[in-house]
């Protein structure tokens, strides 16, 4: 049914020289494939700014609106919609894929993605993204919200459901590439940033054993406290010297680790901590690389081939994954937003470029700042 026209408003990033305007918008159509969104709540990664600014160097097609997944209402639907309802509230998964190719992927108003064919569809089909308040988005990155049990039941808030975005990126890894089981024993590290940090949490409410890396003790005390001082998991502080590392990571798993998440930083000259980690891998183990590094360089060869070990990278998630993960929160395993000690900041439109200051200088593990063009 069609819905009364409305006035957009949101961000406008017309050049990476000049700064992010806020101004009316034309309002999206909800064309067949299409969903159209009224934003509740966006999600802004600590390092939003600098995509935005250009000092991230991605080649976003200007002008466009920029924002990452969001938590919303739907507003209008397609012609082909067949579950979708008006008013449904909605996570919106920002990985827009190919319809006709699984080798096409980016990510709705934040990564044009490595593949022509994605950034094209980007510019001509899917060019703005949520921080604005109505955002037409693939009828198949919508995936239904149980507002009773989330929101009725469990108490969360939209800002807090917004913040599922990073537990989607770790689950991506230990999900489907690593096939993480219960009672398996995984490394993480570096474990402190805001995906790694989710992907510490994701592992424990797998069921397994997990070993979190980090440089400093009271950051890794931290973790501990905020997750519960459960005895599946246990930190490691890191030297950075192999030669002082391998024999505390030995003496701490003297069986050997099934699984490795790599999170090194963008920038990082090296994959933190996976030639030490390799040390304890058993055989058959699994090494999932996801984070920004440029380099592979830390397994010795010999090690992988002589133990069978499988290396893999993994670029956010699937579909599934997504779903798996709202199973997770609204099932209480998972708990997510506040009472897993998260803090959330959370800003109006009319202060999205306070908030996306305040995400640069703040936003990490648990320090969410979350955009709320919408309030119901
Ligand atoms: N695979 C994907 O789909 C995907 C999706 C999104 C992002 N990423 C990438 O994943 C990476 C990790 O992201 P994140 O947000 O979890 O973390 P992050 O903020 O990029 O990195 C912070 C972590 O790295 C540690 N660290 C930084 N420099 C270090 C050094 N020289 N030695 C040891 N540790 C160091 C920090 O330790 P302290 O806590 O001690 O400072 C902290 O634990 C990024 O490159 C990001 O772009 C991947």
């Amino acid at each position: 049914m069609a819905k009364s026209a409305v006035q957009n408003r949101g961000l406008l990033l017309s050049s990476f020289k000049e700064s992010l305007q806020i101004v009316d918008l034309p309002s999206p159509d909800a064309s067949t494939g299409s969903v159209v969104v009224a934003v509740l709540a966006t999600f802004v990664a600590p390092y939003a700014a600098n995509v935005y600014n250009g000092t991230m160097q991605f080649n976003l097609p200007l002008p466009m609106t920029p924002g990452f997944s969001c938590v919303g209402r739907v507003h209008k639907t397609g012609a082909d919609a067949t579950s979708l309802k008006e008013n449904d509230l909605v996570f919106v998964d920002p990985v827009v894929r190919g319809r006709d190719s699984a080798d096409v992927t980016f990510l709705l108003g934040h990564f044009e993605g490595l593949h022509p064919a994605g950034r094209s569809l980007m510019e001509n089909v899917w060019r703005n993204g949520t921080l604005q308040k109505f955002v037409a988005v693939p009828l198949e990155n919508c995936f239904r919200l149980n507002e009773n049990r989330l929101v009725k039941e469990l108490s969360y808030t939209h800002a807090e459901l917004a913040t599922l975005l990073p537990y989607a990126v770790a689950a991506g890894p230990l999900l489907e590439t690593a096939n993480l089981q219960a009672g398996e024993t995984i490394v993480i590290g570096p474990a402190g940033g805001t995906y790694s940090g989710a992907a510490v949490e994701i592992a424990l409410a797998l069921g397994a054993n997990v070993v979190a890396l980090g440089r400093s003790e009271e950051k890794l005390a931290s973790l501990r406290k905020v997750l519960g001082d459960t005895e599946r998991l246990q930190t490691v502080v890191m030297t950075g010297e192999p030669a002082k590392d391998v024999p505390t990571l030995q003496k701490l798993l003297p069986d050997g680790a099934d699984v490795h998440n790599n999170w090194t930083p963008t920038g990082a000259s090296e994959a933190i901590y996976l030639n030490t980690v390799g040390a304890v891998l058993k055989r058959n183990a699994r090494v999932v690389l996801s984070g920004g590094t440029n380099t592979t360089e830390g397994l010795p060869n010999g090690l992988v081939v002589l133990k069978d070990i499988s290396v893999t990278g993994k670029f956010m998630y699937n579909p599934k994954t997504v779903q798996g993960l709202i199973g997770f929160v609204s099932s209480g395993l998972l708990k997510i937003g506040e009472r897993s000690g998260a803090v959330l900041r959370t800003f109006g439109l009319e202060q999205s470029l306070e908030a996306l200051e305040v995400a640069t200088k703040h936003g990490s593990w648990k320090d969410y700042i979350v955009v709320t063009p919408n309030d119901a």
